[in-house]
């Protein structure tokens, strides 16, 4: 076990209450394709801004759908790897244990969180583009085409994941930065720490007065501020930080 995960456990220790934010970099050992690698081959052509934009899927329905109907395979196919289990697991170690994903891929829940923020939507979910309040949570495979119809009012359905140029959900933001304000541990785990408002998460906490872990392989602009700044990948630094047993 490195020094730093050894440090980091020992300010694990005797926490009650740990918040946990993710990004993309926890599910890279699971083979989830980042939102950059999911733009090649045949959708290099396509800018972000046409396919992750309102305006883009109302421009071109189909070719958003299609685009998310691949990625959504991809996703699938994808299985959570020992960092989403050791974060599961560590759940039922602390008083309160909450992960806020940046991801919108699932695996944390699949991999068995229970108290989870997912900041950005989830790619499997399906919700009225007009926000009539229709919502699906695991969309029946679909044919590549034209989006389905909004079976309550008749609009397109879209993917549940938050847009370019579009809020995250309030109440979702809230709580997160309820538990950044009063956690006794942030992990941050996998985020390069430059989309805002996920970003600003961490300085919260430790304004607030907790400790900072950072998990990252690279340097990154949260390193600044952590306490304990572990170099790794998540699948392997995970487990021997949030396992109970020395
Ligand atoms: N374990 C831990 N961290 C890793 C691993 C790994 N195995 N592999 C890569 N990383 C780190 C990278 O070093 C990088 O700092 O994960 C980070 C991923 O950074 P980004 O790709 O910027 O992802 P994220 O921080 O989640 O971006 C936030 O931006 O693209 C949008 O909506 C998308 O939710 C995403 C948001």
């Amino acid at each position: 076990m490195s020094d730093a995960i050894a440090i980091a456990r020992r300010r694990l220790t005797g926490a009650r209450r740990v918040a946990v934010l993710t990004g993309a970099g926890i599910s890279a050992e699971s083979g989830v394709p980042t939102f950059r690698d999911t733009q090649t081959g045949l959708w290099a052509q396509f800018d972000p801004m046409q396919l992750a934009t309102e305006e883009g899927f109302r421009a071109d329905p189909s070719l958003v759908w299609r685009w998310y109907a691949w990625r959504r395979t991809l996703v699938d196919q994808a299985q959570p790897n020992a960092g989403h289990r050791a974060l599961a697991a560590a759940e039922a170690r602390f008083e309160r244990l909450r992960v806020i994903t940046q991801n919108v891929d699932g695996l944390h829940a699949r991999a068995g969180s229970t108290n989870l923020i997912e900041l950005h939507g989830n790619i499997m979910r399906t919700i009225c583009l007009e926000r009539c309040g229709f919502s699906q949570d695991s969309p029946a495979r679909l044919a590549p085409g034209e989006p389905p119809r909004c079976p309550r009012c008749g609009a397109w359905v879209r993917p549940g994941v938050v847009w370019f140029g579009e809020m995250l959900d309030p109440a979702a933001l809230d709580d997160a930065a309820a538990e950044a304000q009063s956690c006794d541990v942030m992990l941050v785990v996998g985020t390069s720490g430059l989309v805002y408002p996920a970003a600003g998460l961490p300085a919260g906490a430790r304004r607030a007065g907790a400790v900072v872990i950072t998990v990252n392989p690279e340097p990154t602009d949260l390193d600044e501020l952590a306490t304990v700044c572990i170099r790794g990948k998540a699948a392997e630094v995970l487990p021997p930080l949030l396992e109970a047993a020395y």
